[in-house]
């Protein structure tokens, strides 16, 4: 029998890498939402984004978010920055953590943030040092680590190199992406087992966006090796608008409802966690992405 954690820790990404990549809210609308999951039991939530407004305009209203919430006791709200001007609005902000985003593929790092993983790696490290003299903690990202939209399959040597290079820089913790869905379980575990020679398993988490639907079974396939973190996305809010065709992450509903048939804590209210879900899909008008929280809602 495979061996699960315990306790897996869910960090909440619809508010940011959902509403990034669907049709504009209002900002009273994503702090509802954000209030709603900090309700919901969810403590770590990944509330805005201080990139480029011309590249990706739902973010733009960030610093209204952060600044609108009421903030809940024992809850991290954190941002992604890109460079030292994103760290510079995320700490005016009061995020309590932020993320630097890079790539395991070239063309990708490209499309996304406009310059090669050397570069992108050159412009963290001034990120790095504000955010450590300023004592917030750094999270990672390394994107396309199961495939690339323009490159096809990626090495998984160059998955551990990048998420090396982020963890030795000063990250507290690597969040793997499948950035476009189309990881396999067994490809998902390799890939986890080859990043975990470099970076210690317990610094690692999965981010597993849901396109061909198979984040679920990714995420269990993983699941015995150590890795007690996963990112997911309330109604399986977004996707990613410099990967064509990407869905959203995993919903958050689905994760929490087989973590818990697992018999592993979560924290999480599932009931709760639905109703936030419905209320954010009915201000987008359709349906939650959640089969949970539609089964739930019936
Ligand atoms: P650039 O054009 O190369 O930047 O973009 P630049 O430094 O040359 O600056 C150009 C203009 O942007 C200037 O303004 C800057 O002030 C402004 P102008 O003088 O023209 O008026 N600018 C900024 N404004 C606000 N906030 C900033 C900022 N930086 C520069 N931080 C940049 C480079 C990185 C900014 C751009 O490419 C960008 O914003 N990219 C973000 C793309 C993005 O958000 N993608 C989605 C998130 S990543 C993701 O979803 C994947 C993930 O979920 C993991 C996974 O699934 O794999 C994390
Ligand atoms: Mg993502």
């Amino acid at each position: 029998m495979a061996v699960y954690p315990n306790k897996v820790s869910i960090f909440e990404v619809g508010a940011r890498d959902g509403l990034q990549n669907e049709k504009p809210v209002t900002t009273k609308d994503k702090i509802v939402l954000i209030e709603d999951l900090a309700a919901a039991g969810l403590t770590r939530i990944e509330a805005a984004s201080f990139v480029s407004p011309k590249w990706v305009p739902q973010m733009a209203d960030s610093a209204d978010v952060l600044a609108g919430i009421a903030r809940h006791e024992g809850v991290t709200y954190s941002a992604l920055t890109p460079n030292l001007k994103g760290l510079e609005l995320a700490l005016d902000a009061n995020s309590d953590e932020v993320a630097i985003f890079g790539a395991a593929s070239e063309s990708f790092s490209q499309k996304n943030i406009n310059c090669s993983i050397a570069e992108s790696i050159e412009r963290f490290a001034p990120v790095m040092e504000l955010a450590k003299a300023k004592n917030v903690p750094v999270r990672g990202y390394v994107s396309c680590t199961l495939g690339c939209p323009y490159e096809g399959e990626i090495a998984v040597s160059e998955v551990a190199r990048v998420s090396e290079l982020l963890y030795k820089m000063g990250c507290y913790e690597i969040s793997l992406g499948d950035t476009i869905g189309v990881g396999t379980p067994h490809k998902a575990r390799k890939m986890v087992e080859a990043v975990a020679e470099v970076v210690p398993i317990d610094k690692l988490a999965l981010h597993f966006h849901d396109t061909y639907g198979q984040a679920l079974a990714n995420i269990l396939a993983c699941l015995d090796t150590g890795v007690s973190v996963i990112d997911s996305s309330v109604a399986g809010l977004g996707g990613c608008p410099y990967a064509k065709g990407a869905s959203g992450n995993l919903a958050t509903e689905d994760l929490v409802y087989m973590l818990h048939g697992l018999g592993i804590e979560t924290g999480i209210d599932l009931n709760k966690l639905a109703t936030a879900g419905n209320k954010i899909s009915q201000a987008l008008g359709r349906g939650s992405g959640s089969k949970v929280a539609r089964a739930l809602s019936e």
